[in-house]
């Protein structure tokens, strides 16, 4: 392992937890922290498993600066930071829009100040499709115009890449990464996606309902102007945006740039439907899903998907996981779960 130690915040996480295990494999020396708020020990666990050694882990909240002025003391010297610590329901964001803001923006300026402090240049922020709001053009390139956020959600993730362009001109160099819908889990079967309590997200709750710990799906809304009338995403598989990571924080390396701060969308470039998802899933896993059309979930976009050709050429990174090898892996970490009996 090289003595590059990256600093994964959110690293409990369902992406941060996937990156973590892609930064082991790329042979660096990933430092943790979380304050398990939105999620527990499990995927720690699994990364121990997955790399044969326990991972370098803090609990303690992003927003705490003494906190994390003990970790970069403790475990420094840092080469780069990944943020993922942030909350990241679309639903949730609007029934709980001060939770969202207070926490996604606080986080990422207290890492900012602390990396300022600890002379650390490289940052990795993880941002989100939802900043184009509804885009006038698909599939979306990074130029898009950002449109009026349909949720909360989106608002804090175009707040934040506000900051990081304002404070890059600070010698920093930041790549904000704009996942797309990130789904599935690593092929061991040992990490996952852990909602805690009822998932606000598709796939979760599509393979809760397949495992019998939910009743029913609700497709929310079929009357969209798409083709089976239900909305449409770029459906990523996990382990692909994780890689997307590294080679970001590995590109940064190759630049002599004192200062940089850039986008990249990070998709298939595929748009797939919800109800297209469904069939695909019941198809992958022979498990027949029980699901209604049920009315449309507010701050909902109607059709996104990206377009990858500046990450695929930028970044030399492309897919290698396909929808259906998502799914399957989705499907192989639900049963894992049960058979754990861990929810
Ligand atoms: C997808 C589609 C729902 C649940 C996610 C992340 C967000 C960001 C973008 C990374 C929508 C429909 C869902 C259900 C349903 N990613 N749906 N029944 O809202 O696109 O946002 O990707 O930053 O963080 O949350 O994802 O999975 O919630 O919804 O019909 O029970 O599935 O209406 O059309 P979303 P989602």
């Amino acid at each position: 392992m090289s003595e590059k130690k990256i600093l994964v915040t959110g690293g409990a996480g369902y992406i941060g937890a996937h990156t973590v295990v892609e930064l082991f494999r790329a042979g660096y020396h990933p430092v943790i922290i979380d304050d398990l708020t939105k999620s527990d020990t499990t995927l720690l666990t699994g990364i121990e498993k997955i790399i044969g050694k326990k991972p370098t882990f803090y609990q303690g909240s992003s927003c705490d600066y003494d906190f994390l002025r003990k970790v970069f003391q403790k475990d420094g010297p840092i080469s780069c930071v990944m943020h993922f610590a942030a909350y990241k329901s679309v639903g949730e964001s609007v029934h709980e829009p001060l939770m969202y803001y207070r926490n996604n923006i606080n986080s990422l300026v207290a890492v900012l100040e602390i990396m300022q402090e600890n002379n650390v240049k490289d940052f990795i922020f993880s941002s989100s499709c939802t900043v184009y709001g509804e885009p006038d053009t698909i599939p979306v390139t990074e130029d898009a115009p950002f449109k009026r956020a349909e949720s909360p959600y989106g608002a804090t993730k175009q707040m934040c890449e506000r900051i990081l362009e304002d404070t890059h001109l600070r010698n920093l160099r930041i790549i904000s990464l704009r996942y797309f819908n990130p789904i599935g889990a690593h092929e061991s079967g040992f990490i996952g996606e852990l909602p805690i309590g009822i998932p606000g997200n598709l796939v979760p709750y599509i393979t809760q309902t397949a495992a019998g710990k939910r009743e029913k799906l609700t497709v929310f809304g079929d009357d969209y102007n798409t083709p089976d009338g239900s909305c449409i995403r770029d459906f990523i598989h996990v382990v692909d945006l994780a890689q997307a990571h590294v080679k970001a924080m590995e590109h940064l390396n190759t630049l002599s740039d004192k200062k940089l701060y850039d986008t990249f969308n990070v998709g298939t470039g595929q748009g797939v439907s919800v109800l297209e998802l469904i069939e695909k899933f019941e198809h992958i896993t022979g498990v027949k899903l029980n699901y209604k059309i049920g009315s449309r979930r507010p701050g909902d976009i109607e059709k996104v998907y990206a377009d990858p050709t500046k990450i695929n050429n930028g970044l030399g990174w492309s897919t290698k996981f396909s929808v259906e090898d998502a799914l399957l892996h989705a499907w192989q970490w639900e049963q894992n779960l049960l058979k754990s009996s861990n929810r």
